[in-house]
């Protein structure tokens, strides 16, 4: 750097960046894509003028200008008819060397060009923003054009025509103003830089240009270079408060990629990871190594292990089948159901913990919010937030309404579409869930279904591909342990065993495994198929329940792709669709099995009967039925010894199917002891 550089005009400087083939190139291609502003890697400006590029940092509100005008004036001479139908061109700087961290944005930062990477967790529609506002005179006609800055429309402070110089009054002329889009994000830092324990900051952004609205979806990873400015907030008839509020102005945005998770190992870490991946009892490794401090739960433990890694997804021309898994557990209080979410959202890449009901307005999937000023905005729920990871629901029966409804596309088709106020979107939701509910009636009740056992609709129930049933029963030897185990853990301040894998490289071989994509080998696929067929053949003799269904065969698919997966294994051997099958068995005998046949009834799930209680309750509904055409009013004692007598359906049973058709409200009471059909 010369000191004759340093006192040449700013804009000469530029220039002279600009006449660099690399960005002649760019400019001359800014006619043929109808481009309005032309983007500079921040890199390249540094590489060829260090004190010009720090410079822009520093006051880039003059230096921006400075480049603007030069890239203008170079496009000129590449381009001239181009240049002649552009008022401006804007230039946008990307890649600033280092980055901001949100939480750190303070009065250090102000009026300063910063690059800060987040998640956008709310966007506003596009909206045209007057730049130009014309106004006409009342009183003479003529027409003054007014710069428009700050947030208000501003009127002239007296009429430009010379024999007038009214200090108005005006009226805005729409059509003689001129508009650019603009657009208001709200950005959040990222579960991954957030540091353990604290609640996520956010910092709202304002885009003005059509080339960077519209770019960002809420749920999306984006880096925004821009300039930090504070505003004061008014308070009517009041004043101007003293403390500022940050913004970011932004210059440029880019949409980054979610697959890079968190860092990638170091050569010393992936040699770790390939030692424990070569070892026969890896699987066990593994599962040992989730929540050590624990107790027992081997077989939630290893779900949770094949819904870390996943299994692959498959994107065929016409449909796309999901990859990720999802399981929920059903629990008594008190059966560390919040502590294994936890534990997950902490050790899974990008894992998210959130209660059903969300932490923010959107709930779990994402809702259109009314903001201070009475415009629409859309904000990202915790589904669309965790994209491409994990979400640990607590307390899903817990969730908002509007989640009931949303929730059913976010689980299948891993999507969340929105038609609200003006705003139609779609948002990804390409998430494992781990989800964990209480039972209905506080504990869990063995002799009724699963549908019955939870406040979730049958419909949401079906997506699960592995549920389990955590009850707290007592048990003299198993209490034992367990008392013996959490003592220890009180009394030592630590676990009494030690994680074979500890967190930190389990997190790291996760995202590693994500690049192995297994698939299935010709003994896995006959172990699965022979499965699946035998299951369907039990069910296909007249009027035994239907076994299993089209579902359960692609979890099936899932449960082994994931156990190939944690070994980086590219093939699904027999063993991994044997070890698949015995988790399956284990889930479907938890909630599925019918009590009164024995036999494993996916219809439990499905319609939250299983099939010998809707034939029982068929049975019941008619006799209830007839006796009403005949009398008019049923009385339930009547029916009860009608049922007991005539349909050998002792009063017990017809009792509980009365109660449970009362609970649909498929029939109700219109006085005590009386029942009639809805
Ligand atoms: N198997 C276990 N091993 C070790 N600790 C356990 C075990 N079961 C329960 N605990 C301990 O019991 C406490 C309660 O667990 P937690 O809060 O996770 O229960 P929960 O299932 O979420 O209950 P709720 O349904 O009421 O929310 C925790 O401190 C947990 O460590
Ligand atoms: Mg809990
Ligand atoms: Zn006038």
């Amino acid at each position: 750097m010369t000191t004759s550089q340093q006192t040449i005009d700013p804009q000469e400087r530029f220039l002279e960046f600009f006449k660099k083939e690399k960005y002649r190139q760019r400019i001359r291609q800014m006619a043929l894509t109808g481009k309005e502003s032309i983007q500079v890697d921040f890199e390249d400006l540094f590489a060829h003028d260090q004190a010009l590029a720090e410079k822009l940092l520093e006051k880039p509100d003059d230096f921006l200008t400075h480049a603007d005008h030069a890239a203008y004036a170079q496009l000129g001479i590449e381009d001239q008819e181009y240049a002649e139908k552009m008022e401006k061109i804007t230039v946008r700087i990307t890649q600033l060397l280092g980055k901001e961290q949100l939480r750190r944005l303070g009065s250090k930062q102000m009026g300063k060009l910063i690059m800060i990477e987040g998640i956008v967790v709310r966007a506003t529609p596009v909206r045209p923003m007057v730049m130009q506002a014309s106004f006409k005179c009342k009183r003479c006609g003529t027409v003054t054009r007014t710069e428009q800055t700050g947030p208000f429309l501003k009127a002239p402070f007296e009429c430009t025509d010379p024999s007038c110089r009214q200090k108005g009054p005006f009226e805005f002329v729409q059509e003689e103003s001129t508009f650019i889009d603009s657009q208001e994000l709200r950005l959040q830092e990222r579960p991954e830089d957030l540091p353990p324990g604290q609640l996520p900051r956010v910092l709202n952004v304002k885009l003005i240009g059509t080339e960077i609205v519209d770019l960002a979806r809420p749920g999306d990873h984006v880096s925004i270079v821009g300039v930090v400015r504070a505003v004061a907030p008014s308070r009517p008839g009041i004043g101007k408060l003293r403390t500022f509020i940050l913004h970011l102005d932004a210059n440029s945005l880019e949409v980054l990629g979610k697959e890079p998770e968190s860092s990638p190992p170091s050569p010393e870490e992936e040699e770790k990871i390939l030692q424990i991946a070569k070892d026969p009892f890896v699987h066990k490794k593994i599962i040992s190594s989730i929540a050590p401090s624990i107790y027992g739960y081997e077989h939630i433990k290893e779900a949770i292990m094949y819904l870390l890694f996943g299994g692959v997804s498959k994107s065929l021309p016409d449909i796309t089948i999901r990859g990720e898994m999802n399981a929920l557990l059903i629990g008594d209080p008190g059966t560390a159901k919040s502590q294994l979410l936890q534990y997950v959202a902490r050790i899974a890449p990008r894992g998210l913990y959130t209660s059903g009901r969300g932490t923010t307005a959107a709930g779990l999937t994402a809702a259109v919010i009314r903001e201070k000023g009475g415009s629409m905005s859309l904000e990202a729920g915790a589904l669309v937030l965790a994209d491409k990871g994990i979400a640990c629901i607590d307390e899903m029966d817990k969730m908002r309404p509007e989640d009931r409804v949303a929730i059913h596309e976010a689980m299948e088709q891993h999507t969340v579409s929105v038609a609200k106020g003006g705003i139609v979107a779609t948002l990804n939701a390409r998430t494992a869930i781990l989800a964990a509910a209480n039972p209905a009636l506080g504990r869990y009740e063995p002799h009724r279904t699963v549908a019955e056992n939870i406040s979730l609709p049958v419909t949401i129930l079906s997506r699960f591909d592995l549920i389990f049933v955590l009850r707290d029963i007592p048990n003299r030897e198993a209490d034992t342990k367990m008392s013996a185990h959490i003592l220890e853990i009180h009394r030592r301040g630590a676990s009494p065993v030690e994680a074979q894998i500890p967190a930190e490289l389990m997190r790291k071989y996760v995202s590693y495994a994500k690049s192995v994509k297994p698939v299935l080998s010709s003994d896995a696929l006959k172990r699965l198929s022979d499965f699946y067929l035998a299951m369907r053949a039990a069910s296909e003799t007249e009027g035994s329940p239907v076994a299993i269904t089209a579902r359960q065969l692609e979890s099936l698919v899932r449960c082994a792709e994931a156990r190939a997966r944690v070994a980086l294994k590219k093939e699904v051997s027999a063993e991994d669709a044997d070890a698949a099958i015995t988790i399956m068995k284990r889930s479907l005998e938890e909630v599925g099995i019918d009590l009164s046949s024995y036999k494993m009834d996916i219809d439990i799930i499905m319609t939250g009967k299983p099939k010998s209680v809707r034939d029982k309750m068929q049975v019941v509904l008619s006799a209830l039925m007839a006796m009403e055409r005949e009398t008019g009013i049923v009385e339930k004692d009547v029916l009860t010894s009608e049922l007991e007598t005539k349909y050998k359906v002792p009063r017990a049973e017809s009792e509980r199917i009365l109660g449970q058709l009362l609970r649909e409200g498929t029939i109700y009471e219109p006085r005590e002891g009386c029942l009639k059909k809805t």
